[in-house]
Order: C-alpha cells, then sequence, then structure tokens
C-alpha cells in the first residue's frame, strides 16, 4: 500500500458504483479514484461530471477513468459490476451466471497487471463471487472481502431499533451472519445494546417495549433490500455507502468490527467458502474473524447457509 497518496478503485460504474464514488468523494477517502466501466465513455462522462463537483466537496480527489488494467495502481478496488441485461432480477442468485463470467473475465486481467491491494466486492451474488475473486486473484484470503451481510447487519441494527424506542442503531451490536441473501440469520444471542445483552435489555425494559419479536424484525432485516428492490429497481445508497466505509476503514487502519463475507477457515465450523461473519476490518483487509459461540439453532441456520454458498460455488467452479 502506498504510504502517501490513497488510491482507491471502483469497477463497474452503474448505480452503486456511482454511489459509492459519491461517498468516496464526499468523504474525503481518497487523493485519486479510479473509475473503469466496460462504458469507457461513460465513465469518461462521470468522472468529468465529479470534478465539477469538486470544488463545493471537502476534498480535492482526483477522479480518473481508467482502462481496466488502471486499477491496478490502487491500494482497494471496490467491486460493484453486474450483468445489466439481468436488471431487474428476482433474486440474487439469478446473476450468477452473468456476474460469474465477467469475474473469469477482469480478475485474471487484473493479476496479470500486477494489483496487490485488496478487493472489497458489492457483485452479487456476494459470497460466490467473493470466493471466485479468492481462487483467481492469487491474493492472501484476507485481502479479499465481500460486504456480504454488513448491510443486512445494519438493516437489523435499524429494525431492533424500531423496536426499542429509536435507541441509535451505532449503540447497538448485532450481526446477520451466513449467505448475503435469504438463507442469513441474526446473531442474537450476541446481540446487545449499549452494552446490555438483548435478554437482560428486555427484562429491564418489559413495561415499556414487551417482548421483542425477534424473527419479525430479523424478517424485516432479511428481506429489506427487496422491499427496496420492489420499489426502485435496484439499491444504491445503502450498498454504495457500505463499500466506501469497507474503503475508508482499510486506508485508515480503522480496525472496526464489522459483518463482511471472508474465506473460512474453520472460525465458524466451515471451509472453502467466503460467508458472512463479523470480522475486524484495517490495513490489512481482514485483520481478524470475531469467533461467536453461536446458539444450537443459529449454528443450524449457519451451516444450512453455508451448504448453500457451497452448493452454488461448486456449480460455478465446474
Ligand atoms: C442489497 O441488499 C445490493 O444485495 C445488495 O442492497
Amino acid at each position: 500500500m502506498s504510504d502517501t497518496v490513497r488510491r482507491v478503485g471502483i469497477v463497474g460504474i452503474g448505480n452503486v458504483g456511482i454511489a459509492a464514488a459519491s461517498a468516496v468523494v464526499h468523504e474525503n477517502i481518497a487523493d485519486e479514484l479510479y473509475i473503469s466501466d466496460i462504458d469507457s465513455e461513460r465513465a469518461k462522462g462521470e468522472a468529468w461530471d465529479f470534478a465539477d463537483s469538486i470544488e463545493l466537496t471537502p476534498s480535492r480527489t482526483r477522479v480518473i477513468e481508467v482502462p481496466l488494467e488502471g486499477l491496478a495502481v490502487c491500494d482497494v478496488i471496490l467491486v460493484a459490476v453486474t450483468e445489466r441485461s439481468q436488471i431487474p432480477s428476482s433474486s440474487r442468485l439469478e446473476l450468477l451466471k452473468g456476474t460469474a463470467a465477467i469475474t473469469y473475465d477482469i480478475v485474471p486481467k487484473l493479476r496479470q497487471a500486477g494489483f496487490k491491494g485488496t478487493y472489497v466486492i458489492a457483485t452479487n451474488p456476494c459470497d460466490i463471487i467473493t470466493y471466485l475473486f479468492y481462487k483467481l486473484s492469487g491474493l492472501p484470503k484476507n485481502h479479499v472481502i465481500g460486504t456480504g451481510t454488513a448491510l443486512d447487519s445494519m438493516r437489523l441494527r435499524r429494525q431492533l431499533s424500531d423496536v426499542i424506542g429509536g435507541v441509535d442503531p451505532r449503540s447497538i451490536s448485532a450481526f446477520m451472519v451466513g449467505e448475503h441473501g435469504d438463507s442469513q440469520i441474526a446473531a442474537w444471542s450476541h446481540a446487545t445494546v449499549g452494552g446490555q445483552s438483548l435478554d437482560q435489555f428486555e427484562e429491564d425494559n418489559f413495561d415499556q417495549f414487551g417482548k421483542i419479536d425477534r424473527e419479525q424484525v430479523e424478517d424485516a432485516a432479511r428481506h429489506f433490500g427487496w422491499e427496496i428492490h420492489k420499489r426502485k429497481g435496484n439499491t444504491q445508497f445503502g450498498i454504495g455507502n457500505e463499500l466506501a466505509f469497507f474503503a475508508k476503514s482499510i486506508l485508515n487502519d480503522a480496525r472496526v468490527v464489522t459483518a463482511a463475507s471472508v474465506i473460512q477457515n474453520g472460525e465458524y465450523g466451515q471451509h472453502d467458502l467466503a460467508i458472512g461473519v463479523p470480522i475486524v476490518l484495517g490495513r490489512n483487509g481482514v485483520e481478524k474473524i470475531v469467533k461467536y459461540r453461536l446458539s444450537k439453532k443459529e449454528q443450524e441456520g449457519f451451516n444450512a447457509s453455508a451448504e448453500l454458498i457451497k452448493g452454488y460455488i461448486k456449480q460455478t467452479l465446474e
């Protein structure tokens, strides 16, 4: 990673990529933002449009359109590619054929161009694509990270906040683990509100909030992305800002705990896949995986999610 100039790249300048680019520029996350898209003219237009805005932002980020290989100089590459012809899709897994083909095309080219930084992948289906990036990139597993259940976990904290009097979600620690998809589960056994276990919080505040309907909260978080997708045909600001947050956390060595889709080596009893778990995110990408002792029911749900992901990985690697 370069000592002085902070370089972030974005491949795929669709709705998600452009939302990520906007967050990178407005939060002064990078000195240079390299954007690349199969439609290079459009990407050039986006870069110039950003140039128009810079004087009014808290940064002097130079936004530069480059061919794919031009991203190899970056410290972090944010991946937001998708097969346009498949949008809108009825499930994230349905995108796999198109996004796997793009992955098989771009990752070897970036490897050949000498990229040695960290990938942060939002492209769906996120867990399978993250694993493919790992297999094809030649990078160590801590340098290949999917946003995974990070966004789902923010949705879970917000849904929980809504039923306990609006406590700031940033004062809640609660994570979705498993697939960034319908098989994800809430790790309720490790959820806390202001440091109190959820059980203790519920008991202490029973008169005010009654019994917390964990199933309803979990389900609302699990399907929130689709509720947006049904109404606007995509999601972009949550996931775009998530990508920028990962880039910022890596460049600043934040060592922040977040959910992410990362390569497993038995920490949750699973191997040879990428799946959403809590991690410490810093300069080296995945600094460590945070190991929860899940409840029996949670572990069963996690294992089922892992088996689903492995099935799709197998399909893609055949
Ligand atoms: C979402 O849940 C894009 O899959 C992403 O918003």
